[in-house]
């Protein structure tokens, strides 16, 4: 049985609103879900395998704020293995169960000066060009996904009512992917603000091209968790990421919820 039928079976058929990706430190979100039913990964094929420390690894389903939704409690890195595709089998997943929306969140680091850590940031385009694109060695036509709008335009105007209604400035910029796992040098993060990018992580990129192959409609949210390597006393630190992220949960799961407002149910 396929992952999407497995989890299908467990859940029942009523439509899935909004998937959603918990990053670093974000994983309790999960934890507001109503009527929640949650799988581990390991019981669906092809979804990651535990790994990072601040990852869960399970899929909870069930009503947040009037929406249902299906959150991943943890994501894979490419960083781990080397596979841009990792992601492939749980999106497709996500995908297959008929999500209207794909909401993404990560930990990452500002690049710029007036957005500190605890900043909210709706991603409003991203550079992707430092790692392996997860379409290669796909094949048809459909590989040659266009990436205009790959941040859905109306889903984005959603996270930024979703946020005015709840209090929490929402910044909007450009992510830039690098694969880690070790942090950027201070010259690489220079070089990135001069490329144009507002923040930097090793996450979500492969998982929006993925999901835009998928047809799935993708919105993503940066918890901005330190600033750039070079731009602070203390260097960037996996500890500093996981502390600031459980830290500032509260205002990104605001966020969230303002952004299931806002959607269509
Ligand atoms: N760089 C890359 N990834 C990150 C950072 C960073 O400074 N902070 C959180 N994730």
């Amino acid at each position: 049985m396929s992952a999407a039928d497995l989890i299908r079976a467990r859940i029942g058929p009523a439509p899935i609103d909004c998937a959603i990706v918990l990053g670093t430190g974000l994983g309790p979100l999960a934890d507001a879900v109503d009527e929640a039913i949650a799988l581990a990964y390991a019981e669906l094929p092809g979804f990651p395998r535990a790994g990072v420390s601040g990852h869960a690894g399970r899929l909870v389903v069930g009503r947040l704020e009037g929406r249902r939704v299906a959150m991943m409690q943890g994501r894979a890195h490419v960083y781990e293995t080397g596979d841009a595709r990792v992601m492939q089998p749980a999106i497709a997943a996500l995908a297959g169960l008929g999500a209207r929306a794909l909401l993404l969140t990560n930990a990452a680091g500002s690049l710029r000066e007036d957005m500190p850590p605890g900043s909210v940031m709706a991603i409003a385009d991203h550079i992707g060009l430092f790692g392996p694109n997860p379409l290669i060695g796909a094949t048809g036509d459909e590989r040659f996904v266009s990436m205009n709008d790959a941040y859905d335009p109306a889903l984005r105007a959603a996270l930024g009512r979703g946020a005015a209604a709840a209090g929490v400035t929402l910044r909007s910029g450009i992510y830039a992917w690098v694969t880690g796992p070790s942090f950027e040098t201070p010259a690489e993060i220079r070089a990135l603000q001069r490329l144009g990018a507002d923040a930097v992580g090793m996450s979500t990129v492969p998982e929006v091209i993925l999901a835009r192959h998928a047809g799935l409609r993708v919105a993503a949210l940066s918890m901005i968790t330190n600033f750039g390597a070079g731009m602070a006393a203390e260097a960037p630190s996996h500890t500093e990421t996981k502390t600031v992220a459980l830290a500032c949960a509260q205002a990104l799961g605001a966020v969230v919820r303002g952004f299931l407002r806002e959607i269509a149910a």
